[in-house]
């Protein structure tokens, strides 16, 4: 039976085709959306899309961060974390942001469900401001006091003079399977995972 993976489209994507398919050439470009030979029929598409096709058995498995399956938490199987796409995910803000207890701070993100559980873990009362990328810019305008997002080189919190006040999680890539694919396709899977590269 063909089994059909949805890969990440951004950073994760290209290192995820290595991963698994290695020595086949990266077949994507900028506008191909799916790759099809006789074992394999792959979809390429944003990360957090990723679950959505897994979880619907449009695709019987795929590949997204630990930070996006944590924030979604979607009724799929997490088969196997997998040893790239390590990043942090922080609350990042500007040098002098006192972070003083009792005081309400606007955070934003593109993670509202895992900044919310963190700061309310920690005794903080926040105001989330939903984002759907570039958040950095936030706190240097005045939208947010802080972020919560991804940190992976800190290129990009370097860039913007702000710093990493706390890290949340440690994030990697993670093969998922939708549960019913998971049975059905089991050999299929199996031999997937055989063939996952072992070394970076
Ligand atoms: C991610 C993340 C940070 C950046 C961190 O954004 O949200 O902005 O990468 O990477 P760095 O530490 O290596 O600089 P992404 O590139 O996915 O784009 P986005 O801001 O549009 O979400």
């Amino acid at each position: 039976m063909t089994l059909t993976v949805a890969l990440p489209k951004g950073r994760l994507g290209k290192t995820s085709w290595e991963y698994l398919f290695d020595p086949m050439p990266y077949p994507f470009d900028d506008r191909k959306l799916t790759f099809e030979n006789d074992a394999y029929k792959v979809l390429w598409v944003k990360p957090s899309d990723v679950l959505t096709y897994v979880e619907a058995g449009i695709a019987d498995c795929g590949i997204t961060g630990l930070d996006t399956l944590n924030e979604l938490n979607p009724q799929v199987y997490r088969i196997k974390a997998l040893p790239y796409g390590m990043c942090q995910l922080v609350v990042a803000g500007p040098k002098k942001v006192s972070e003083s207890a009792g005081a309400t701070l606007k955070v934003a993100t593109k993670y509202p469900n895992l900044a919310r559980k963190y700061f309310k873990e920690n005794g903080q009362k926040i105001q989330l401001i939903p984002l759907q990328g570039s958040v950095e810019l936030a706190p240097i305008v005045g939208l947010s006091d802080v972020i919560v997002d991804i940190v992976e080189t800190g290129s990009t919190l370097k860039a913007n003079d702000l710093e990493v006040k706390k890290t949340i999680m440690t994030s990697h890539a993670m093969m998922v399977a939708n549960p019913a694919k998971h049975r059905l396709k089991f050999n299929e899977i199996q031999t997937l995972l055989e063939n996952i590269r072992k070394e970076p």
